[in-house]
């Protein structure tokens, strides 16, 4: 049986006390629900790392980069390793976001670097994908979809892509207010799944979770949530105010 996700996607928002009061509030909401077969899970800044781990209790929330290089150490000024991140005691990077895609130049190339240093630093890699306005306008989006999917991740053996976590988000979507419908998200959800069954058979594509990003708030989390191929959630905004995330969370 495949996990119920929902994770936060904070970005580039909150200091660090601010984000350790945050994380706190998630903490005792999620200590106080009975939430039982849902994995929660807080994407933060790198600096936030330490201190985050250090303030969840609760075993039901994982903390998150929203990144790493795609290097292993040396001479890369600014970079933060995966094996850095691991040694937080992070255990999820989301990698290939659209923004990181269409502003910091993240490339497949890239993507399959980063996801193999994810791996060997054992920490699971929540994989964004998704199209913008005009691929879906012009019907591309199945075929730009398959391709960021085939591109970045079918390298790996079946072992190994069954750590991953996949994150539909149709660029659209991100941070406009305009939701997919819960039909156009089971619809892509189904082709992803489909698309998985082809590479490494119905088991493997069974156990993945396929989570759906882009405008998803406690009014539309259910609806989204419950179709059969949608298993949890990819949230920024709404992941900033612990009382709405914990709403899209109990969805
Ligand atoms: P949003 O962002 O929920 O603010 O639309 C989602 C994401 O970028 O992961």
């Amino acid at each position: 049986m495949r996990k119920k996700i929902v994770a936060g996607n904070w970005k580039m928002n909150k200091n660090l006390q601010e984000g350790i009061e945050l994380a706190k509030e998630i903490n005792s909401l999620v200590e106080a629900t009975d939430i039982k077969d849902v994995q929660v899970i807080i994407g933060a800044p790198f600096i936030h790392l330490t201190e985050l781990n250090k303030a969840i209790t609760s075993n039901k929330i994982r903390i998150s980069a929203q990144n790493c290089a795609d290097e292993k150490s040396g001479a890369y000024t600014g970079e933060i390793s995966a094996s850095m991140i691991e040694s937080t005691g992070t255990q999820c990077v989301i990698l290939g976001h659209s923004e990181r895609r269409s502003y910091y130049g993240e490339t497949s190339e890239k993507l399959v670097k980063k996801t193999n240093l994810c791996l060997e630093n054992k920490l699971t890699p929540i994989f964004c994908i998704g199209e913008v306005l005009e691929e879906r306008q012009s019907e591309k989006h199945f075929d730009v979809v398959k391709s960021q999917i085939s591109e970045g991740l079918f390298h790996l053996s079946a072992e190994d892509f069954g750590k991953v976590i996949l994150a539909y988000e149709p660029v659209w979507a991100i941070g406009t207010g305009v939701t997919a419908s819960a039909d156009q998200a089971q619809e892509m959800h189904a082709f992803i799944r489909k698309t998985l069954v082809e590479k490494y058979g119905k088991e493997v594509a069974e156990n993945c979770s396929i989570l759906y990003g882009g405008s998803c708030k406690p009014s539309n989390a259910k609806e989204l949530f419950s179709n059969e191929d949608v298993d949890g959630g990819l949230i920024g905004g709404a992941s900033l105010v612990a009382e709405d995330f914990m709403g899209i969370i109990t969805a």
